[in-house]
């Protein structure tokens, strides 16, 4: 039943998006920190597969915006290298490359002087004259966050930003450091455009399995009755790396895992498990759902901090047989840093639903294994008829949605061994992705991008989501802040975190559920 009610929302929804795709208006996608990173690793090569499956508008211009000297072949040049490394499918050949970069356009665009943002207005104008039309224009910037406002300003100046129905910005997390500074980034965002035109990134929200999270929820009728306080003992999350802060030392000292990975990606995790049925599959509809359980986390005050969040440092250790150096030793991080690189909290959800079922969520770097995956640990039976010698190794049953790099979902549940006498055994009913679909999935930017063309909000943070997202955390942030950890580094590179970890959910008795990859 999972597998082909799953089957018939992901076609329809597939044959909606090909629709709305085939329809979809000429397109001017200008592309701000075009030699950066981002644009290498993730934007140009998800919008190059989105070509190759004619999933780009028919009419579309890649504008490439950057403040260093170079061209159009130049830059095609470098991109062409980052789609052979980061595409899912691989080095593309050179006559699909060549297609590709016929439609790519530099501009050197300073943006710290308004005459680059008019230089700007001519080539988007002139090109729409050349279509005859006007375009729909993204604004897209892969740039650090410092130039978010600027560019925002920027844009209004030129008078880039006022077409409501035409124009989009988007923008990568972080969206500020703190609350304070979320808000005088969005306030500026929002001056300048309306709600509707600003699309804020969170990867996490365009991967196949995190949207499979609510078509299994809402797409199935046995979900939903168990679904709450009275079957559910406690909900899991983790998303556990084994890389380390790689080159980003200088990004990460300022952020640590709580901002770089619970601020967003956990918590939008967290409210898909918890929201409440939409009333339609629609961005509004979904994204005030999930702000009403944002709305409902149970908030952490100063003096609780410790009982509700732990977090770590990871020094050294092996991981896959190598001896990795302390997050300390790292380029870019100072040697008595007191950054974490894990961070785990316990959440309450105080409404109907779930008052009183804890939320786990934890993170890491230089983790055991990567792992992200949701556990929804089920109450224990209220009687047991079996005696207990039957089922010596009893385990309560569980739904574990994996989000990567298994991709499905796993139901553990008590089954009888085979034969005489009577055992009771823990077993693994499984859906797996690759099984049962036979097509790829596309990366998640290839979704995000698809979506921010066709103006679908529907996996985009919402500026309330965000500002509830920051309040929840603020008052363990600046706990932090203030009172350096006394134990850094407390986690080996290559476990599974620090002690205080573990002690968050055992002081309810409960126990992290080793994710069911390590259990290979
Ligand atoms: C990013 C964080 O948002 O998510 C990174 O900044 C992290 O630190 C990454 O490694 C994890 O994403 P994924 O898709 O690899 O789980």
């Amino acid at each position: 039943m999972l597998n082909c009610n799953s089957q018939n929302i992901l076609r329809a929804n597939l044959e909606k998006q090909m629709k709305l795709m085939a329809n979809a208006a000429d397109t001017l996608f200008i592309l701000f920190g075009a030699s950066g990173d981002l644009s290498w690793r993730l934007v140009v090569p998800a919008l190059f597969n989105l070509y190759l499956e004619g999933h780009l508008p028919q009419r579309f211009q890649l504008l490439a915006v950057d403040r260093l000297d170079s061209s159009d072949s130049e830059i095609a040049g470098h991109l062409q290298k980052g789609a052979a490394g980061n595409s899912r499918r691989g080095v593309p050949t050179p006559d699909d490359w060549n297609a590709f970069a016929g439609m790519i356009r530099y501009i050197k665009v300073d943006v710290t002087d308004a005459d680059g943002f008019n230089t700007l207005a001519k080539v988007l104008d002139a090109q729409d004259a050349q279509w005859g039309g006007k375009s729909d224009r993204v604004f897209y910037l892969a740039t650090p966050p410092a130039l978010f406002r600027p560019i925002a300003i920027g844009l209004g100046a030129a008078n880039l930003a006022q077409d409501r129905a035409h124009v989009r910005l988007v923008v990568e997390k972080p969206l500020g450091n703190d609350l304070e500074s979320f808000h005088e980034i969005n306030d500026e965002l929002c001056r300048i455009f309306e709600e509707r035109q600003l699309f804020r990134i969170d990867h996490y929200l365009g991967k196949e399995t995190v949207q499979n999270i609510l078509a299994m929820r809402f797409a199935n009728s046995i979900f939903e009755p168990i679904w709450n306080r009275s079957y559910v003992d406690h909900v899991a999350i983790t998303a556990s790396e084994t890389l380390g802060v790689e080159k980003r030392g200088g990004y990460y000292e300022h952020a640590g895992a709580l901002r770089d990975m619970v601020q967003n990606h956990l918590l939008q995790l967290l409210c898909l498990v918890a929201m409440e049925p939409p009333v339609a599959y629609d961005a509004d509809d979904i994204r005030d759902k999930k702000v009403d359980v944002l709305h409902s986390l149970r908030p952490i005050s100063r003096d609780t901090v410790d009982m509700f969040a732990a977090r770590g440092q990871y020094a050294e250790g092996w991981i896959h047989g190598t001896n990795l150096p302390q997050y300390r030793d790292e380029p870019g991080v100072a040697p008595r840093s007191n950054t974490e690189t894990y961070a785990a909290l316990k959440l309450y959800v105080d409404n109907w639903r779930w008052q009183d079922v804890p939320f786990y969520l934890r993170t890491g770097k230089r983790m055991t294994a990567d792992v992200t995956e949701i556990s929804i640990r089920f109450r224990d039976v209220p009687h047991r008829a079996f005696p207990a010698s039957v089922g010596l190794n009893a385990q309560p049953t569980r739904l574990v949605i994996q989000i990567n790099p298994e991709q499905g979902i796993v139901l553990k549940f008590m089954a009888k061994e085979p034969g005489n006498p009577l055992r009771l055994s823990p077993v693994d009913m499984r859906f797996r992705y690759k099984d049962a679909f036979q097509a790829e999935a596309p990366a998640a930017y290839e979704t995000l991008l698809r979506d921010i063309m066709i103006g679908d909000a529907t996996l985009f943070m919402r500026s309330d989501q965000v500002e509830a997202a920051w309040k929840l955390l603020m008052p363990v942030l600046d706990v932090w802040a203030e009172n350096p950890a006394t134990d850094f580094p407390n986690y080996a590179a290559g476990s599974w975190g620090p002690e205080s970890g573990d002690m968050l959910v055992a002081r309810d008795s409960n126990s992290w559920l080793t994710p069911t990859l390590a259990n290979k």
